[in-house]
C-alpha cells in the first residue's frame, strides 16, 4: 500500500511521516512516534482510551482518525500536557483522589477532563457527565475521577480568584 508523507506537530515537536492510507493517527502516535501513552482499547470509539486533544483543545479520539487527514495538524497526547517532572492539575487531582487503579483508562479519561476542562473552565455537573460519557473505566469506577475532576476545576477557581471560590 503506497503511503504519503505528513507533517504533523506532535506536543510541539514537528514530524514528517510516512503514513498508508488506512492508518488511524492512534497508530501513528504509538507504533510510528512510540508514545504509548494513548492507548489501544476497542478501536471502534467505545472505550475512550485513545483520546488525544485537537489544536483548539477538544477531545478526539484517534482510533477512529485516519493520519493522512491530519497533514498540517497539531496534537497533544498525554505525554504533552505538563513539563518534564511535573503533573497537569487533572493528573495531579486523580492522584489525591485516587481515581487510578490498573492505570489503563487513565490516559484517556485525563484527556477527556482536560478538553472539557480547556474549553468550559466551570463545567457544571452535567457538563461533566456528558463530557466524561464515552470515556470508560473498567477497574475505579467513574465516582473518584468525578471527584477529581471537580476538585481540579475548584483548584483553578482558586488559583484565578482566591477569594472567590469555595473551599
Ligand atoms: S480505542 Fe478509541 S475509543 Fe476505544
Ligand atoms: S483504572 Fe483500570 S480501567 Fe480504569
Amino acid at each position: 500500500m503506497s503511503r504519503q508523507i505528513i507533517n504533523l506537530t506532535v506536543n510541539g515537536d514537528r514530524h514528517e511521516i510516512a503514513v498508508a492510507p488506512n492508518q488511524t493517527l492512534l497508530e501513528v502516535l504509538r507504533d510510528e512516534l512510540g508514545l504509548s501513552g494513548t492507548k489501544r482499547g476497542c478501536t471502534s470509539g467505545a472505550c475512550g482510551v485513545c483520546t488525544v486533544q485537537q489544536e483548539d483543545g477538544r477531545a478526539v479520539l484517534s482510533c477512529l482518525a485516519l493520519a493522512v487527514e491530519w497533514d498540517g495538524r497539531a496534537v497533544t497526547t498525554i505525554e504533552g500536557i505538563a513539563e518534564p517532572g511535573q503533573l497537569h492539575p487533572v493528573q495531579a487531582a486523580f492522584l489525591e483522589y485516587g481515581a487510578v487503579q490498573c492505570g489503563f483508562c487513565t490516559p484517556g479519561l485525563i484527556m477527556t477532563a482536560k478538553a472539557l476542562l480547556d474549553t468550559d473552565p466551570t463545567p457544571d455537573e452535567a457538563a461533566i457527565n456528558e463530557a466524561m460519557a464515552g470515556a470508560i473505566c473498567r477497574c475505579t469506577g467513574h465516582i473518584k475521577v468525578k471527584i477529581a475532576i471537580r476538585e481540579a476545576v475548584q483548584q483553578a477557581l482558586r488559583e484565578r480568584e482566591p477569594d472567590a471560590a469555595p473551599t
